[in-house]
């Protein structure tokens, strides 16, 4: 039976300009309402913006426009964004749309009724960028906001206020009773401490300015921007007329949110909920925070990144892949080109670009592009299934936690596989062997494992794994488990898909400079002890693997001397031998001859490992054999 999934992002403040930190939010509840649709349930997916508040008010003031002419021009930025990196949603709930404020209406006057919202007097130190009242202990001598460090101004002011001091033994039974209401764990303890810290009713209204929902027939009072704002996530579904909508989706799945937020999700929006006897999210996930090259990113430190520039310069897919595959979902992390033009290469261009090409390669090759139906086993399947299974079983549960760090490893750890696999089976030996029917098996087993992956990466990178779909002839599907439904399918010859990128003056981050005092000091050395090594370009005219060897490869290479050179090189697990032929590569001409496995070696190929532990060989282009390097 099909489970009904909601899911929300935090709805951005309007007039902010989108950044990674937004879109880490909104892709991350991407990837999840992605794969629900693709398993088969019912989703819906609501993001949107915060329109109200002093802040928006004074923004307008100063631009001579009014807070609605300002909202409705800047709402577009967001809009567009989504538009950009292949956003999903089902909706998109703007604060100031009419069925937004009869909802907030309609709550607040349920507890007014019911006397858990009573008129008071509030005093506080306020803080206009952040919206929030703070206690005299908080704002501390030097009277600053706790959350952004800025001056704070004192108010009082009528205000109504929320019995939320009576909820706390509620919610405190709630967070008991439900471990996972508050993930991560680490989280869920801090909120349990603030909560047994004592939590006192809290204002709801005021009166100091003008832009917001008015209070239900006392119009002096705005609504307080957070009793507004968190009201969305049922507004949205048409909670004031009850709508089907919101019977099908309320509660939410799991309200998404940076862990700067976590609090109004976990003890405002709760006690609201408790108190008028609605049903309470299932879930409240807060994911870390993004420094950009070790800094806060903020618009008087220059360091914003632009989502919308690194889709353009990089790819949509890339960038989704990168955001959620970088740091662990739940912790912070640090933003830099370096790495994520690293995982573009090693990852994208190297591991899954390699085993795209190999597959697609062969199938045209070896049987005119058409999947073989799976026939003689080569041996390697007895492991290499179950493997499989296991990788996408871990896939599976890591996406139902929200986990997509593990999933995408698990992912990998299936190409890795596949890449091996390959490597192993020799394909090409079976065909010039004659062995039409394991090779029909090595390639099915192969096309198989192939259309697993780009049924998994598919929430991840929608547009990239829909490409790989049509080269290979099949649907992206919710299907996790070998079952070989690949054999018989026609394929197209695969397109580039991922394209290595070098790290150009034009991506290198500007403190590049900075950064240079960091790197560890290493021995130097004189000119003249560099030249004593030969560097030579070499062309591979022969290569094989080395029997009893998984790591071993022997390889004939003309380093314009006349003769061949044999050179054994550790590179057997990354390369398969007919890969390297014609490859003109980076070789130690000059090192002492060694033996390895009883073949003696002449030489060295220069490699370096990548983030997979995988070698990456230095290739020449148009560059004859015996050419120096220096
Ligand atoms: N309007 C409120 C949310 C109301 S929800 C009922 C708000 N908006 S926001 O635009 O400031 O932030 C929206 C989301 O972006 C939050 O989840 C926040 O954590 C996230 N991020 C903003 N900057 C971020 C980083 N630098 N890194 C990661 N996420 C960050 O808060």
């Amino acid at each position: 039976m099909s489970r009904t999934f909601y899911i929300t992002t935090p709805i951005y403040y309007v007039n902010d300009v989108p950044h990674i930190g937004h879109a880490y939010t909104t892709v991350a509840c991407d990837v999840a309402a992605r794969y629900h649709r693709l398993i088969g349930d019912d989703v819906y997916f609501l993001t949107g913006t915060d329109e109200h508040g002093m802040k928006i008010e004074r923004a307008a003031h100063d631009k001579g426009e009014t807070p609605q002419q300002l909202a409705d021009r800047v709402v577009t930025r967001f809009q567009a964004l989504w538009k950009t990196l292949g956003i999903s949603h089902n909706d998109f709930i703007r604060t100031t749309e009419e069925r937004h404020k009869r909802g907030v209406h309609k709550l607040f006057r349920q507890l007014r009724d019911q006397g858990d919202i009573y008129l008071g007097e509030y005093e506080g130190w306020y803080c206009t960028p952040c919206e929030s009242f703070w206690t005299e202990t908080q704002v501390g001598d030097e009277i600053a906001c706790p959350d952004c460090g800025r001056n704070v101004e004192k108010l009082k002011e009528q205000s109504y206020f929320f019995k939320m001091s009576a909820y706390a033994q509620p919610l405190m039974e709630h967070i008991k009773a439900n471990p996972d209401f508050i993930q991560p764990a680490s989280r869920r303890n801090e909120i349990v401490r603030f909560i047994e810290s004592g939590l006192k009713d809290l204002s709801i209204s005021r009166t100091s300015f003008d832009w917001g929902i008015k209070v239900p027939d006392d119009p002096a009072h705005v609504i307080y921007v957070w009793f507004d704002a968190l009201s969305n996530y049922m507004t949205a579904l048409g909670y004031e007329s009850e709508d089907e909508k919101y019977r099908r989706f309320w509660p939410a799945n799991v309200h998404m949110v940076g862990k700067d937020i976590l609090r109004f999700h976990t003890v405002y929006w709760p006690t609201f909920l408790l108190a008028a006897g609605l049903p309470l999210p299932k879930k409240v996930f807060a994911h870390g925070w993004w420094t950009i090259e070790g800094k806060k990113m903020s618009k008087s430190l220059m360091n914003v990144v632009d989502p919308t520039m690194l889709a353009e310069r990089f790819g949509i897919d890339p960038i989704r892949y990168f955001l959620l595959r970088e740091v662990p979902f739940g912790m912070d992390g640090d933003f830099s080109m370096q790495a994520l033009v690293g995982r573009i290469n090693s990852d994208l261009a190297n591991d899954l670009g390699n085993l795209l090409n190999r597959i697609s390669g062969m199938m045209f090759r070896y049987c005119e592009g058409k999947v073989p139906l799976r026939s003689a086993a080569t041996g390697f399947e007895d492991d290499l299934i179950p493997a499989i299974n296991r990788a996408m079983h871990d896939y599976t549960h890591a996406m139902e936690e929200y986990a997509f760090h593990k999933a995408l490893i698990a992912i990998w750890d299936i190409i890795s596989l596949l890449n091996k696999y390959i490597v192993a089976t020799e394909p090409w030996t079976l065909k010039k062997n004659g062995k039409e029917d394991v090779l029909a098996t090595a390639l099915s087993t192969a096309a198989e494992g192939l259309r697993l992956c780009a049924n998994a990466i598919a929430p991840f990178m929608p547009e990239s794994s829909e490409k790989i779909a049509q080269a290979l002839g099949i649907q992206i599907t919710g299907e996790y488990e070998m079952s070989y439904a690949v054999c018989g399918a026609q394929m197209e010859q695969m397109p580039i898909l991922f394209e290595r990128v070098e790290l150009t003056p034009e991506t290198q981050p500007s403190n590049a400079t900075e950064n240079q005092a960091d790197v560890p000091s290493l021995p130097l050395i004189e000119f003249d002890q560099f030249l004593a090594v030969s560097l030579r370009a070499g062309k591979i005219v022969h290569a094989e693997k080395v029997q009893k060897s998984s790591k071993l490869l022997k390889l004939s290479v003309d380093l314009g001397e006349g003769t061949l050179r044999t050179i054994v090189s550790g590179i057997a697990q990354s390369y398969a031998p007919e890969e390297l032929l014609d490859k003109t590569v980076s070789v130690v001409a000059n090192l002492k001859p060694a033996k390895l496995m009883g073949i003696e070696s002449n030489g060295m190929i220069l490699a370096a490992k990548n983030s997979r532990n995988r070698h990456e060989v230095l290739f020449l282009h148009d560059v004859a054999p015996g050419t120096e390097i220096k």
